[in-house]
């Protein structure tokens, strides 16, 4: 079976990259990385993915006078290396409307807790705040509204007293960087779509 060809955006480290990478090694997973793009030349995730051998390409949101014309660059990029599904992964920017619409149900976003509580950024300092007792991770479709698409996937950890955000982070990170390859997985077989604002488990 052809492997589908998956792009990784990304502003930071790139743990996530790195779990995805990892994934894709394995002979039958349907799925490879086959671009790494970057708002942020200096970004971690970049080095990541060429110490894999994976084309990494930083392209600066600085050097575009619009949200669209920045996300038009990123989606030639896109076509131009035959890429089917992108998988962000800390990328710090909001998409244009015209770009969540012309890659409706072919994006994914991982977000560090459980949808729909806590959208947007310091995102365990919220989930502190609020004393929940249980946070975690998910997988969901990029709509134009943040962190508001279709969930795919969801895992979660126990809150536990005297949590900093930095200590919450790091568990929520471990469960990252299984949930993603598994939703991914998931896309990339055709097991889960897009279908009317629902992610549709076929
Ligand atoms: C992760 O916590 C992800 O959920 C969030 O940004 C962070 C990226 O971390 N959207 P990394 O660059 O994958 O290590």
């Amino acid at each position: 079976m052809a492997r589908v060809r998956t792009a990784v955006l990304l502003s930071g480290r790139g743990s996530n990259l790195k779990s995805l990478i990892a994934a894709a090694t394995a002979a039958d997973f349907p799925a490879e990385i086959a671009l790494v793009l970057s708002n942020v030349e200096n970004a971690g995730g970049l080095e990541v993915a060429r110490a894999a051998g994976i084309p990494a390409v930083a392209i600066s949101h600085r050097d575009f006078e619009s949200r669209e014309s920045f996300d038009r660059a990123i989606d030639a990029a896109l076509r131009e290396a035959n890429i089917a599904l992108v998988c962000e992964a800390g990328f710090m920017r909001i998409h244009s409307d015209w770009f969540a619409r012309v890659w409706e149900g072919k994006l994914l976003n991982i977000h560090p807790s459980l949808l729909p509580a806590f959208k947007g950024i310091r995102v365990h300092q919220q989930a502190l705040d609020a004393g929940v007792k249980i946070s975690g991770c998910t997988v969901h479709f990029i709509v134009a509204e943040l962190d508001s698409g279709p969930i795919i996937a969801q895992a979660s950890v126990p809150v536990l007293p005297g949590d900093t955000a930095e200590t919450l982070a790091a568990r929520v990170l471990e469960k990252e960087h299984k949930l993603y390859p598994h939703a991914l997985q998931l896309v990339a077989e055709g097991k889960v779509k897009l279908e009317n604002g629902r992610a549709v488990f076929v």
